[in-house]
């Protein structure tokens, strides 16, 4: 089966991707990763990799005087030629419109978000979990990767593993565990999804 990956950023578990396919734990190959930032660090590894790389900014859309829905709708067709199995969002930070989502069967689409179902939706989720947990309203958070509808970090999760916060815990601490947990369930997320479309 074939992979798009969509990133932004440091691509710490798109890396964890590459090694999953690199030593067989994930029986697919990345055919694509698709960045949203020209500068994120992901698409070194990318490269490192061999793995064909889009860098594809919302911004040449807006200085080009083109709407977000047309953004949408080229990322999907772009996307689209490489024939994914599945798409996978990995820590990338931009809203996707049902013009995306609709090029694109129900379930291919997932997303990894550094939190429990409907907790913390959004951008900068572990910082608010760990605010949260300061001023006593949560006692521990969590990673999940959920099937990607319109609605921001909504759609069904597909794996969710709870994580503990620690009275001693950094907001760096924190950040670390997520990770380490981020990078195993993304993988088994993958998997998941791909045995789902018994692919
Ligand atoms: C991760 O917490 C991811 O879930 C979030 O962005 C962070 C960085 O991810 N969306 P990565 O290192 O770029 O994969």
């Amino acid at each position: 089966p074939r992979i798009v990956v969509l990133i932004s950023g440091f691509g710490s578990n798109l890396q964890a991707l590459i090694d999953a396919v690199n030593n067989g734990t994930l029986k697919a190959t990345i055919s694509l990763v698709v960045s949203s930032k020209a500068t994120a660090y992901g698409l070194k590894r990318a490269e490192a990799a061999n793995i064909p790389t889009l860098v594809f900014p919302l911004q040449a859309y807006r200085d080009a005087g083109k709407s977000r829905i047309e953004y949408d709708i080229d990322l999907a067709t772009k996307i689209k030629a490489y024939e994914p199995d599945l798409v996978v969002l990995a820590g990338w930070m931009l809203i996707l419109s049902n013009q995306f989502l609709e090029h694109f069967a129900q379930k291919t689409v997932i997303n990894l978000h550094p939190a429990l179902p409907g907790q913390f939706d959004g951008t900068d989720a572990i910082r608010r979990a760990y605010e949260a947990y300061k001023r006593g309203e949560i006692q521990n958070t969590g990673v999940m990767v959920h099937k990607v509808i319109p609605e921001v970090d909504r759609g069904e999760p597909i794996m969710v593993e709870e994580v503990a916060i620690l009275e001693t815990d950094t907001l760096d601490d924190l950040e670390a565990r997520i990770h380490s947990v981020e990078h195993r369930l993304i993988i088994a997320g993958a998997n998941k999804a791909l045995h789902e479309l018994n692919v």
